[in-house]
């Protein structure tokens, strides 16, 4: 049985929480939030330790993994030291708001050598890894990525400074996505404004964002993204190349045009569940290869939507 942790306990720690409960070979052994009511639910709820304090937790506890959900701004040291007890850690995405902070996490995990998952769930979608396969060995020419969606609900995130803003922290899946199909990027050039948004009191995050990429391979990248209202929702990826187009529509169905053909797809996958189950069985066999986000590979993603929000700021390119 591994015996596993949560520290932060709000809206992504409960659908966690759920997954792992039912996981047969896990136990939730001690959740840990700085507010007592949440730790103390939470703790009710699974049969676990219930802590306010994290070294504490860590001193009385034995783990075999963590995983850390307090939002980015809030993360201080809690994996490293985790890691230097030798807990496997589910690292929730975005990593940070800063990317020299982000590099020494990443040299003490690397160096503590326990196996590390972050969470970018929408990889582990099943038309994610059709798509993946489809564009084995073909030129990929121009992708395009979109998301209008709202704002999401704890205060902290219309917070520039403590979310990183909607790329860093939302639309970071939609560029994630890109990159996990199209290879990483060399450069970026973004605009940004705050329109409508801005007369909701504390929002300091950019409402609607434009950023062009230029992608290690050539191609050429957009992004286009708000949380305006709108009457509904809209989020979808699209990469060309010579005479095929394949399109992702929301987390639901992938589109493949050829000249002759047009094949969807729709996907049945319950991405959270595939994604901690994942990384509970890489620990139980040792087999990293489950897998499909690592903490470097979250890096360069954090690394691009930081590059847009300098861009936007400074007006210039960022070389990466
Ligand atoms: N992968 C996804 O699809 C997904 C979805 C939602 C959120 N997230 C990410 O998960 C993280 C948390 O988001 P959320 O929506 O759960 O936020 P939230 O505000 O609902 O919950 C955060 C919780 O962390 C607690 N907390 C804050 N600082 C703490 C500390 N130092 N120690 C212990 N507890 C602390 C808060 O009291 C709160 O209960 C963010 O980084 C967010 O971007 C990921």
């Amino acid at each position: 049985m591994l015996q596993v942790g949560f520290v932060g306990l709000g809206g992504i720690a409960r659908e966690h929480l759920g997954i792992v409960s039912e996981f047969p070979k896990a136990n939730i052994a001690a959740v840990c939030d700085i507010v007592q009511e949440n730790a103390e639910k939470a703790a009710e709820q699974y049969g676990a330790n219930a802590y306010t304090d994290f070294d504490i937790l860590l001193e009385c506890e034995q783990l075999d993994a963590l995983f850390v959900c307090v939002p980015q701004f809030a993360r201080a040291d809690i994996e490293e030291k985790a890691a230097q007890r030798g807990i496997h850690l589910f690292v929730e995405k975005p990593l940070g708001i800063d990317m020299e902070t982000v590099k020494k996490k990443a040299e003490v995990l690397h160096q503590s050598g326990v196996i590390v998952s972050t969470g970018y769930c929408l990889r582990y979608l099943d038309i994610i890894e059709k798509a993946k396969q489809y564009l084995v060995g073909k030129q990929i020419a121009m992708v395009r990525a979109n998301r209008f969606d709202s704002m999401y609900g704890p205060l902290w995130w219309r917070d520039l400074s403590k979310s990183g803003g909607q790329l860093v922290d939302q639309v970071t899946h939609n560029i994630d996505m890109m990159m996990y199909l199209a290879g990483k990027i060399k450069k970026v050039s973004a605009d940004m404004g705050l329109t409508i948004m801005k007369d909701v009191p504390g929002t300091t995050a950019p409402d609607v964002s434009s950023v062009n990429v230029v992608f290690e391979s050539g191609a050429i990248g957009h992004i286009a993204a708000s949380y305006i209202p709108q009457p509904d929702y809209r989020s979808s990826l699209e990469i060309m190349g010579n005479n095929f187009r394949v399109t992702i529509d929301g987390i639901a169905t992938l589109t493949i045009v050829e000249k002759d053909q047009t094949i969807s797809y729709k996907s049945n996958t319950l991405f959270y569940k595939e994604q901690d189950e994942a990384f509970l069985n890489a620990i139980l066999t040792s087999d990293r290869s489950l897998i499909l986000s690592s903490y470097e590979e979250a890096m360069n993603t954090l690394e691009v939507t930081l590059a847009a929000n300098e861009s936007a700021q400074t007006g210039l390119s960022v070389y990466l």
